[in-house]
């Protein structure tokens, strides 16, 4: 007998439950097809219960999240919860509850979809960023001192462990392999400034390295790397770097591939339990109106499933995106796609089965 998963969604704020709805409806269609059995468990986070209730993630909720085969997670952002609350109480949260170490965003150009750099293409962008997602400056280690006087001062430590940056570039160098492209990963650090921390950075980089023999190293500054992201895509193959910068550059990667209404990304812990999703926002002011684009939601969809073990159904979906993107959508921007939210679930639901 085929495994049943247990995938907990948590479609969260603004638009979140409307885009994991149209990646839920895709997911069921090639389930069908590719032979797998799964069940979802709702969960009601985000700023709507927490203005109602104070809760963030309950205990309960925390023990069954941990019993999940994976995570579907929508949006978490609300206007009217203070900026903070939500990212720190469940996002952050997890990543650190689930010791999710890596966070995983491929920055894909597919065919017909607008780039703001002229004169590159798909073939020019198509790299995937790994970023380490439990430690450097997200560790919320840090304090005021005499805050709210002239005096004040505020620090907030960047803390990277040799096991945590070990684990992050081990992970890099297999994705690399596996991913058997042009096998080059790119070191995105800042060594020339942060001598401490991105030294130890450095020399796990090039440790571990010399048990990949057949990867290619090639190291970048963050702020070179954010210039060749732009100049020269087409260099990069995978690039690990620390959680911060990878922040960053992968915001420059998502409008890069298309914007957000197409960029998606896994929360991975390899021995654990890991949480996809869009990597936009929850565009409150779209909310409930069907107009939000939920590709990235689709495709996060996707790479659950492909870190599921699913391949075949993990292809189909890419598939059924190219597909929508060649033959219907105008723009992938909210209200411009030329189809509902619900209808460019169909059409990929549709072009998956094929
Ligand atoms: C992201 C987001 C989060 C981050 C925020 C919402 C805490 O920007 O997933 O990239 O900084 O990691
Ligand atoms: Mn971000």
């Amino acid at each position: 007998m085929s495994k049943t998963y247990k995938i907990a969604v948590i479609g969260g704020d603004g638009t979140g439950p409307e885009v994991i709805r149209e990646g839920l409806k895709v997911i069921n269609a090639v389930s069908k097809v590719s032979g797998f059995k799964y069940e979802t468990i709702n969960f009601p986070c985000g700023g709507e219960r927490y203005l109602k209730t104070g809760d963030i993630i309950t205990d309960t909720e925390l023990k069954d999240l941990r019993k999940a085969d994976a995570i579907y997670l929508g949006a978490i952002g609300h206007p009217d919860v203070k900026p903070g609350i939500l990212e720190h109480g469940i996002l952050l949260r997890l990543r650190f509850e689930l010791d999710q170490y890596i966070n995983l965003r491929p920055v894909k150009l597919y065919p017909n979809v607008y780039t703001p750099l002229r004169d590159k293409g798909p073939d020019e962008i198509d790299f995937v960023v790994v970023r380490e997602n439990t430690e450097g400056l997200y560790v919320g280690n840090g304090g005021f001192f005499k805050k709210g006087t002239p005096d004040e001062v505020a620090t907030q430590l960047m803390i990277n462990t040799r096991k945590g940056v070990e684990r992050c570039i081990r992970y890099a160098f297999e994705f690399t392999r596996k991913r058997n492209q042009e096998k080059k990963l790119t070191l995105c650090a800042k060594t020339n400034v942060l001598t401490y921390a991105h030294d130890l950075w450095w020399r796990a980089f090039n440790e571990v390295g010399e048990e990949y023999s057949d990867i290619k190293r090639d190291y970048a500054h963050v702020d070179a790397t954010c210039m060749w992201m732009v100049k020269n895509p087409e260099w990069f193959d995978v690039i690990v770097t620390t959680n911060m910068f990878g922040d960053i550059i992968t915001d420059l990667g998502a409008m890069i591939q298309g914007g957000m209404g197409i960029a998606a990304g896994g929360n991975i812990n390899p021995e654990g339990v890991s949480m996809f999703e869009p990597i936009g926002g929850s565009a409150p002011k779209y909310t409930g109106q069907g107009v939000i684009n939920p590709l990235a939601a689709i495709s996060a969809g996707q790479m659950m499933l492909e870190t599921l073990g699913e391949t075949n159904a993990a292809q189909r979906i890419e598939k059924a995106v190219i597909a929508v993107l060649q033959k219907h959508l105008k723009s992938l921007s909210a209200g411009k796609m030329g189809y509902s939210t619900s209808e460019v679930g169909d059409l990929v639901a549709k072009y998956a089965v094929e």
